[in-house]
């Protein structure tokens, strides 16, 4: 099956080079099945092994372009991964600017305490739970039933291409406050904006480009005050008195915008690959997927389980700031360190049968939102987004199952893991 995600439905058209489906591929997409068995070797062998992990399989990786192998270090446990991720002081997350700094901007991805600490805290309450309830009742739901009535009465559907591909990209320009009709442009950016298979002038143009339509927003919301994520960010103040002398101010327009730029790799991508492997997890799996249609109540933990089992991305990294010890083995100042989280989710010292995909596991706490300060921002929204997706598309989708006759990948990639496509069949009312 081909890996295209050509965006057909938000304009009609696939755009002449599939530029997201080149990304997939340099991250494994369609090419690694199962990454598991050797990262169980790995991790075997050793916590903690010289190179970038995209080496140990003979693959590319975004991680071999950054930093020469002899330069970086990955983690294979639970434990070692977790240790590194709560540790700030110790392990920074300036790396975030060599990969991502400049299509993006400086965010809180790549600050350390205190900077980290002041402006998240300026940001959080954009993402509160009782703002998602908001975010649900007002267009969340919405969104997800206009996808699912473009396919609703047709007995057959892709829910990776047709439908996941699309929500949560949709979800973060209307929470934005983004006009309907700016939707096609804003897919186009965000399809290059992070994306290593173009060139870096294909990445800065995008990331001109969307910054010209968040200026817009920007400059309508200085002048006319709303509620939407924009708007918050706009009002938000930030006390810079007590650690670089400036004082009391509001963010700048280049902080706004930069922020926004973050959301589309870190807010929409994650959630689009999380919200198939769940998804898979579940097709695959008929009986966990009956317990689930016939108690919603399992959704959570159904949703929790799918993204210990199969994280959207595969490592986040960081860079020792002087010479340490993790898992016993020593770590040079300046050294990259990957922290696969995916090997961390695996680890059979935390988890019976890990690679299995079982909802009704006893819950313990993973790492699929990683761990400590930078623990994901997003972490309501994205909970939220995946519930209402599951609640929406088994109550709109009676008997639900793989289409047996088209056969499907599954979960591939290595860099990033996701089920491009998920061929289906259900019941028409
Ligand atoms: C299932 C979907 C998601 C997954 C698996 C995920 C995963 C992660 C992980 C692992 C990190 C930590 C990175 C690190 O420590 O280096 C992170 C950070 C972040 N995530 Fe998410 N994320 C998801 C959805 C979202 C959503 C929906 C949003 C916002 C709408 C979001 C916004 C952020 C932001 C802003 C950060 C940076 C936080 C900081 O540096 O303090 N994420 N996410």
């Amino acid at each position: 099956m081909s890996q295209s995600h050509s965006p057909q439905s938000t304009d009609g058209a696939a755009p002449a080079f599939d530029a997201f489906a080149a990304k997939d591929a340099l991250n494994g997409v369609g090419i690694m099945k199962d990454p598991y068995p050797r990262l169980a070797e790995l991790r075997a062998e050793c916590p903690v092994h010289q190179g970038s992990v995209s080496a140990k399989f003979g693959m590319p990786g975004a991680d071999r372009i950054i930093a020469a192998e002899d330069e970086q270090a990955a983690v294979y446990t639970y434990k070692g991964v977790d240790a590194v991720l709560r540790d700030a002081a110790t392990f920074s997350s300036s790396w975030y600017h060599i990969s991502l700094g400049e299509v993006i901007g400086r965010t809180i991805l790549e600050m350390d305490p205190p900077e980290h600490r002041r402006f998240r805290s300026l940001i959080s309450p954009a993402f509160t739970r009782r703002e998602m309830d908001r975010w649900e009742r007002e267009f969340v739901r919405g969104i997800v039933d206009s996808y699912i009535d473009r396919f609703a009465a047709a007995g057959r559907a892709d829910l990776g291409a047709d439908f996941a591909f699309h929500y949560p990209i949709h979800v973060i320009a209307v929470a934005a406050g983004l006009p309907v009709d700016d939707l096609p442009a804003f897919y186009t950016h965000t399809a290059l904006l992070t994306n290593v298979a173009v060139s870096q002038e294909e990445r800065l143009a995008a990331s001109r480009d969307l910054g010209a339509m968040v200026q817009q927003l920007i400059e309508a919301r200085r002048k006319d005050p709303s509620d939407d994520l924009i708007g918050v960010l706009v009002r938000a103040r930030l006390d810079d008195a007590d650690w670089d002398g400036a004082s009391d101010r509001h963010l700048t327009d280049e902080e706004i915008i930069s922020f926004l730029r973050l959301l589309v790799p870190a807010g929409a991508q994650t959630t689009y690959r999380a919200i198939t492997t769940v998804l898979y997890g579940l097709l695959s799996h008929p009986e966990q997927l009956a317990a689930v249609r016939a108690d919603p109540g399992l959704i959570p933990q159904a949703i929790e389980e799918g993204l210990r089992w199969e994280v959207p991305l595969l490592s986040a990294g960081r860079t020792a700031v002087r010479d340490t010890v993790v898992e016993g083995c020593p770590v040079r100042a300046g050294q990259h360190l990957n922290t696969p989280i995916g090997a961390a989710n695996h680890d059979p010292a935390r988890w019976d049968r890990p690679d299995d995909f079982d909802i009704f596991r006893t819950p313990q706490p993973h790492l699929g939102f990683g761990v400590g300060p930078h623990v994901c921002l997003g972490i309501h929204a994205a909970r939220m987004e995946m519930r209402v997706a599951l609640e929406q598309l088994l109550v709109r989708l009676p008997g639900l199952r793989l289409d047996p006759d088209v056969p499907t990948d599954g979960v591939t990639g290595l860099g990033l893991r996701t089920a491009v496509h998920l061929p289906v069949v259900f019941d028409t009312l």
